[in-house]
């Protein structure tokens, strides 16, 4: 099919209804602006080495971790390009300790994660963006940071965007899943996908296996279930894949069902898990409820967790509903996690 038996993504907005509804013109507004930067930044991310982006800024984020130049590149970039929306009140990313207010008297409230797998960047392995919108509760107070403390159900749209052989963008808006494929020539995002569906079992899952010895028992035991394959009791073998972007992981379980598994680890007891809850974890989990699947910290669904701080942390696992029933269950029939 050519590019011209595509409807783009403004013509998407313009014509999808929610319960009989148009996606109100605010919100077209911030969408179109963030899936706008997207495209230039995937341009930049094609282009790597010869314009200098590769290797590690020197400085640390929030998170104690060491940013890439890309992490930075891919976040200022996000920041100009949505700064001025008049629909959006503020911003917040994983690369900023802080929300920022925005220029707009809208009551948007934009989260990212403008980098995802950073380690992936130097070696030319997919990466993204992903991204969740929140509504301010009181659009009148001035811009706290407790203002995006909100549970994944308050989430009016989130997505991601997947730099990999192809630009390729999820989305979700509460009313299922499309996808959307950047055609480079000329920067418009095009639909690709309608009613995006995770099959309900799989025999695939993907997790950093180097960290086994430090998992709980429940993940422990499904792991080596998984393993064990046919001559095991699940009767059936497993394949892993494990790619180490989220956005390139969670991609592959949208596309042909399977497991994502960041678990909570010995490593660091107190830490709940190492992917963050608010622009990593709900939106994440936002598409893969809207795609029929299923997103679990082990005991409470990730989209019903009430945050307390903006860059808190969560253990994940998420995608065909058959496999996170199975996990869950572990989780409650076992004493420990
Ligand atoms: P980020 O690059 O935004 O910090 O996120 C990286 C995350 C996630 O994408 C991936 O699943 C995970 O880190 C991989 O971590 P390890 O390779 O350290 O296990
Ligand atoms: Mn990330
Ligand atoms: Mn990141």
């Amino acid at each position: 099919m050519s590019s011209s038996n595509h409807i783009n993504f403004k013509q998407y907005l313009a014509s999808v209804k929610l319960a009989g509804e148009s996606v109100p013109a605010g919100l077209q507004e911030l969408l179109t602006a963030v899936v706008k930067t997207c495209a230039t930044l995937s341009h930049e991310v094609a282009q790597g080495a010869l314009i200098g982006l590769l290797g590690s800024a020197g400085t640390g984020n929030v998170q104690g971790e060491v940013q890439q130049k890309l992490d930075i590149i891919a976040n200022d970039l996000l920041i100009e390009g949505v700064q001025s929306c008049q629909s959006l009140a503020g911003l917040a990313s994983e690369e900023m300790e802080f929300p920022l207010p925005a220029q707009g008297t809208g009551d948007y409230l934009l989260l990212f994660d403008p980098l995802d797998g950073s380690s992936n960047i130097d070696v030319n392995v997919s990466i993204g963006t992903i991204f969740s919108v929140l509504n301010k509760q009181d659009p009148n107070a001035p811009l706290q940071t407790s203002d995006f403390l909100l549970s994944g159900r308050h989430q009016v749209a989130a997505g991601y965007v997947v730099y990999g052989p192809q630009t390729t963008m999820a989305l979700t808006l509460g009313d299922g899943v499309v996808m959307f494929t950047l055609n480079k020539v000329n920067g418009t995002f095009l639909l690709i996908k309608n009613k995006v569906k995770i099959s309900h079992s799989t025999k695939e899952f993907a997790i950093n296996m180097s960290n086994m010895r430090h998992w709980a028992d429940p993940v422990r035991r499904y792991v080596e279930e998984c393993l064990a394959g046919v001559s095991g009791t699940r009767d059936k073998d497993f394949n892993m894949r494990w790619i180490a972007s989220m956005v390139a992981d969670v991609h592959r379980v949208l596309s042909r069902g399977g497991v994502f598994m960041y678990p909570w680890d010995q490593r660091e007891p107190h830490k709940p898990g190492k992917l963050r809850l608010m622009y990593e974890a709900n939106p994440m989990s936002f598409l893969v409820e809207q795609a029929g699947g299923a997103s679990t910290n082990g005991t409470d669904l990730i989209m019903d967790l009430q945050p307390t701080d903006l860059h808190e942390r969560v253990s994940v696992m998420l995608g065909s509903k058959e496999e996170i029933d199975r996990i869950q269950h572990y989780h409650s029939s076992s004493a420990h996690r």
